[in-house]
């Protein structure tokens, strides 16, 4: 199929201008392509054009764009009465209510109107894209353009390819997307396609987590903002999505994948979804807010001023060992050498994955002296420890006033396998792995789509890559082997790069 995407005169269509249909169309119109708007309520797609002249005017205020950009732009946007007048378009954009029949119906209609080789996208958040284009006459000229929100702002275009879709179309895609100044990054059709499959690790795992009472929900954001690298906190980006966003996405992704353990949803998220408890926009959520509509987080509890004695700290993980022991010699804590702890020193271990308890039972040290440290992420801004359901509160304590005895504030967590951090970016690794083995997309294309899409301080090629692949299989091991969940089970792309000693990156011939 000869389609020209670099056409000077290209047409984009864009149907639904609500919240994205509108940023859409802005993006089309400022990268220099001509915009057909059209929405099925009277006036909406009036008020869409309003509003994207008053975005545009503002970027020229701050200026991003000059004011004859603007002119130029607000030209190239036209108002259109309905599908009929979209004939002359190349590409036809939908952003209409999420809903399969109306979606399918739009395009049964448009595909009677457009030319045969105008490319028909749909911008659904949640709907598959080879069912959409099921239904067609033409399905090789369909494919997904799923932009986000707000679109402006966000960088991030996936290309989606539908099981009928031809190549073609694809890269037309790319050509456009970047012509719209977006980042595109091309995948094959898949729930949740790449983006919102691996904010799923993110999300879940916190929640399962917190459900298990390993951590509140303030702890676990803490934990992830100043230890993970995150911007956000995974209960205060549901805070802002709102759960009637997440909690539906989330189960149509896990029932997608044929109840795949590793999507599965908690019942905390569902039972607040329920009761309408969504998060800010309902006042409530995982946090309350005040009336400023500031969340009204739980004070940590000030670090104890005890200390204690000699510690010892288990030389079972030697990385682990070696980091925490130069910590406390900065500190100033008074090291035990020998190869087995004393009679009463506080036992530190440094587990990668197990929890606390298989630590003090398979090395066969005193369950009430031993405090678990994480050290397998930064620990400058906090520290995570973790202690036996039988640790004595003295050690417990001991341990969190040593440990924060440099200012560094201490979150201390039930035991669990992999403690906070290291749990979810496990999932998080463990989730872009198989969306790679899967031949959704390519390892540098889901880093870059999740860095963009989500904000994440890397991707999970280069999360793992950074914690050593070793590392984050022997994390999802552990938590597979103590919990007996498939849902921990690390996926084959991973185990076989850890195994072999490579990057997570290393593609397959
Ligand atoms: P919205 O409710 O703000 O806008 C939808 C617009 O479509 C409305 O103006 C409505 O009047 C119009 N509309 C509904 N049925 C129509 C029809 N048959 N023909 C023409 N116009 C019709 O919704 P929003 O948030 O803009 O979402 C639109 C699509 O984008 C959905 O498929 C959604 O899943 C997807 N999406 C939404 C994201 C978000 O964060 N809101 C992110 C990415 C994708």
């Amino acid at each position: 199929m000869a389609f020209d995407a670099s056409r000077p005169d290209l047409i984009v269509g864009v149907i639904g201008t609500g919240a994205m249909g509108r940023g859409i169309a802005q993006v089309a119109a400022a990268g220099g392509l001509q915009v057909m708007m059209s929405d099925s309520r009277p006036g909406a797609a009036q008020e869409a054009r309003n509003f994207i002249e008053k975005m545009l005017a503002r970027a020229a205020e701050k200026g991003v764009m000059t004011r004859d950009e603007v002119v130029g732009a607000v030209s190239r946007l036209q108002i259109v009465g309905g599908l009929a007048d979209m004939k002359p378009c190349h590409l036809v954009v939908e952003a209409i209510v999420e809903n399969l029949e109306a979606k399918q119906q739009l395009f049964a209609e448009l595909e009677g109107i457009v030319s045969p080789d105008c490319i028909l996208a749909t911008n659904t958040s949640s709907l598959s894209v080879t069912t959409i284009a099921a239904r067609l006459k033409t399905p090789q000229r369909f494919a997904g353009f799923h932009f986000f929100n707000p679109v402006p702002l966000m960088k991030l275009v996936e290309v989606i390819e539908g099981l009928r879709s031809d190549d073609w179309v694809a890269e037309a895609l790319m050509v456009i997307g970047r012509r719209m100044t977006r980042e595109p990054v091309r995948l094959k059709d898949a729930p949740g396609f790449l983006v919102n499959q691996v904010g799923r690790g993110f999300t879940l795992e916190a929640a399962h987590l917190a459900y298990e009472g390993v951590a509140a929900f303030a702890d676990v954001d803490r934990v992830m903002r100043d230890v993970g690298g995150f911007r956000m906190g995974p209960f205060e980006l549901m805070e802002l999505t709102g759960l009637d966003v997440t909690q539906p996405a989330s189960e149509l992704i896990y029932h997608q994948f044929f109840q795949e353990p590793r999507y599965r949803p908690n019942f905390i998220m569902r039972s607040r979804y329920e009761a309408g408890v969504l998060g800010r926009k309902t006042r409530r959520g995982f946090y309350d807010y005040d009336a400023e509509m500031k969340a009204i987080v739980p004070p940590e509890p000030a670090a104890p001023a005890a200390y204690p004695g000699n510690v010892w700290v288990s030389p079972a993980e030697s990385r682990g060992h070696a980091v925490l022991s130069e910590l406390l010699r900065k500190i100033g804590a008074q090291m035990e050498t020998g190869s087995r702890p004393s009679t009463n020193a506080l036992i530190l271990v440094t587990p990668i994955g197990d929890d606390a308890t298989t630590c003090a039972v398979e090395q066969e040290l005193d369950p009430k002296r031993t405090v678990a440290v994480d050290t397998m992420f930064p620990m400058a801004k906090r520290r995570t420890i973790m202690t036996t359901p039988v640790t004595n509160p003295v050690y417990r304590q001991a341990a969190h006033g040593l440990l924060a005895s440099d200012g560094v504030p201490v979150t201390v967590c039930r035991d669990s396998p992999g403690f906070i951090a290291q749990r979810i970016v496990a999932m998080i690794v463990n989730i872009g792995c198989s969306i790679a083995q899967c031949r959704t997309a390519q390892p540098a294309d889901i880093d870059k789509a999740v860095t963009l899409g989500l904000n994440y301080p890397h991707g999970p090629f280069r999360f793992g890559d950074v914690l050593g692949p070793d590392r984050v299989f022997k994390v999802l091991g552990a938590m597979y082997r103590i919990y007996g969940d498939p849902r921990y089970r690390p996926n084959i792309w991973l185990t076989r790069r850890a195994r072999l000693g490579v990057s997570l990156l290393t593609p397959e011939p």
